[in-house]
């Protein structure tokens, strides 16, 4: 009886994935490490800063229960591939989790489905939990194609190796990251469920996430919670954030 209670806490309860990304420096990630580390959420909060912050910020969590992510891998274990860094590498330093996909990898970096694939693989491999980041472009969604190029982005990129308790996917719409602009309840729902139908995953909302809108977010049906970008960067904004996870 005490199990299937435990069971059913962790399901419902919403992740907060903090996407750092290149931000920050040793004391702001050690006062935002320490901020989240001591919130009544921090079970369900995972940091991810740039890679020369990795260990300051494992530093603070160890012991803590909020956990630590990278935002990207490279997709082989070692070798002579300067400037990279191994799932396997990730995993010594303390992450149990890497970020795949991200929309601003694909765009500046020309990372494909097929390279997020491998490096989802190589993230399972290391033992850790990938979080694969797909979304629709403005275009895509204009044509009244988001579900059709969001459902193509999940076979791509989905390795076989992905199961309910390794990967996460975080549906991001590439015209809602850093504008200001989210799609609607229904928008998200849909988009929510036709991907878990795909899946059967966890889906997580990202783009635009606030400490104002989260709370809404988060009682959107099917989503699982939310990966925040820059509302992640402000200690007292994503305090608010965690409360609203806490509060469901
Ligand atoms: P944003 O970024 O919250 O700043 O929109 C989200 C993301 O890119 O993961």
């Amino acid at each position: 009886m005490h199990i299937v209670y435990v069971t059913q806490l962790a399901v419902m309860n919403k992740l907060i994935i903090a996407n750092w990304k290149m931000n920050g420096t040793r004391a702001s990630a050690r006062a935002l490490a320490e901020r989240a580390a001591s919130h009544r959420a921090a079970g369900q909060t995972i940091l991810c800063p740039p890679f020369p912050l990795l260990g300051t910020v494992a530093e603070i969590l160890l012991g803590t229960a909020a956990r630590l992510g990278a935002q990207d891998c490279h997709h082989e274990a070692r070798g002579a591939f300067t400037g990279d860094v191994s799932a396997d590498m990730l995993q010594e330093t303390g992450c149990a989790y890497v970020i795949a996909g991200h929309s601003e990898r694909r765009r500046h970096h020309g990372e494909t489905d097929a390279l997020i694939r491998d490096k989802i693989r190589a993230i399972h491999r290391a033992g850790i939990t990938a979080i694969f980041c797909l979304g629709e472009s403005l275009p895509d969604r204009e044509a009244g194609k988001t579900l059709e190029v969001i459902g193509g982005q999940l076979a791509a990129g989905l390795p076989e190796t992905a199961n309910a308790s390794n990967t996460l996917i975080a549906y991001e719409p590439v015209w809602a990251i850093g504008s200001g602009f989210t799609p609607s309840a229904a928008e998200i729902e849909a988009a929510h469920t036709h991907l878990a139908g795909l899946s059967g995953l966890k889906i997580l909302y990202g783009g635009s996430v606030s400490a104002e809108n989260t709370a809404a977010l988060l009682a959107v049906p099917g989503v699982s919670g939310a990966l925040v970008g820059g509302a992640s960067l402000n200690a007292d904004a994503f305090s608010v954030i965690l409360d609203a996870a806490a509060n469901v």
